[in-house]
């Protein structure tokens, strides 16, 4: 049997481990992608750290897939071999629940599955998925581009186009990493009085390259005060791991904004009931999407030129990768790439 590289977590808070295995079979619904490039998301330390119950290891993290379809399973239509696809977080669901039934896929009640964490995911040479979690890649978009676009690029974009926010409106992005590099150009690309917020000043000649208009340092200002003295913001894109950091940002809504929660603090936020009264603002949590909105997230990005910032890593330093991502350091993705 032919063999492929994969780089798994033996068990949770294990390291990264290299080892040769088999190449799986798609089984009936499924494709094989041969992976190209997966980028490296805060989220993998769901998988790396054992952060949801029951994840059975050794597993293969990474959500942020590209590649091509290279075998396809029984009963699969509309995918052929050769295909560019991604795959993101949302990794299948079981089709008659009462969300699947609505047609929000992503928040399957029942058997929601999740790409690197429910099955292997893209930490390897070839990857085994169900062909309904596929998204079509645009042809001027690369595999190291189109891989952060899979979960970085699709909660920013999705999360963005559900705020209630348009063109005209300010838009803040809080926490200028993998997420918020790519928040900030959507917000930007969409017309959106954009607005960066992130520690310290180094970022801010970036995040202005990137499209802010406006760079808040939460070092140095309140950062709800700053986006009232521009009006409040309709949308707060709140990419940062840190619940106090998101606290602080609610008073800097305008009238029915929304503090959208995409990063995954472990403490609790604090709202300032008088604050949400006032402003009838509101906090709402958000899940990267489907395979199509996904699929929409690398069209919209094909046409405006939305493109991640990479640092590009070969599999076998999944290691350095991961670290660079954790420490903040990256600028502003970490990709692996196979090679193939
Ligand atoms: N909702 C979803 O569907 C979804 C999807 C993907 C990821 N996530 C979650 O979103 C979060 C971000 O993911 P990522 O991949 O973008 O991570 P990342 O690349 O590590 O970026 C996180 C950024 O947050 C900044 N930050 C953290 N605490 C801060 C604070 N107190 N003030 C200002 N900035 C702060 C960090 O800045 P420094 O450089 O200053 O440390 C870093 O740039 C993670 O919690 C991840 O699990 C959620
Ligand atoms: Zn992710």
């Amino acid at each position: 049997m032919a063999k492929m590289r994969v780089v798994q977590v033996p068990k949770a808070k294990g390291p990264f481990e290299i080892v040769e295995r088999e190449i799986p079979q798609p089984g009936p619904g499924d494709v094989r992608i041969k992976v190209q490039a997966c980028g490296v998301c805060h989220s993998d330390s769901v998988t790396k750290d054992g952060l949801f119950p029951n994840i059975s290891y050794p597993r293969v993290p990474g959500h942020e897939v590209a590649g091509v379809v290279d075998a396809i399973g029984a009963g699969v239509k509309g995918w052929k071999l050769g295909d560019r696809v991604g795959v993101g977080w949302y990794g299948g669901h079981c089709g008659y629940c009462d969300s699947c039934r609505r047609g929000y896929f992503d928040m399957c009640l029942i058997d929601r599955q999740v790409t690197g964490i429910s099955h292997d995911g893209g930490y390897a040479e070839y990857m085994v998925t169900p062909a309904v979690t596929l998204a079509l890649i645009p042809d001027d978009v690369s595999p190291v581009d189109a891989g952060p676009l899979m979960c970085a690029g699709v909660t920013t974009f999705n999360s963005l186009r559900h705020s209630g926010a348009g063109p005209g409106d300010v838009v803040a992005v809080y926490g200028i990493g993998g997420l918020g590099h790519l928040g900030v150009q959507f917000a930007a690309k969409s017309g959106c009085r954009t607005v960066a917020i992130a520690r310290g000043a180094d970022k801010a000649e970036l995040a202005k390259k990137l499209g802010a208009h406006i760079y808040i340092d939460s070092d140095k200002q309140d950062v709800a005060a700053e986006l009232l003295k521009l009006g409040g913001a309709k949308a707060i894109l709140a990419t940062v791991t840190a619940a106090d950091a998101m606290s602080a940002a609610f008073g800097g809504l305008a009238l029915d904004g929304k503090l959208m929660v995409l990063g995954v603090p472990n403490a609790p936020i604090q709202v300032n009931p008088i604050t949400a009264i006032f402003s009838r603002s509101a906090v709402r949590g958000w899940a990267s999407g489907s395979s199509i909105d996904s699929q929409d997230t690398l069209r919209f990005s094909a046409l405006t030129g939305v493109r991640p910032m990479t640092q590009v890593f070969p599999l076998e330093k999944a290691n350095d990768a991961y670290d660079i991502m954790m420490s903040g350091k990256v600028r502003f993705r970490a990709v692996l790439t196979t090679g193939l």
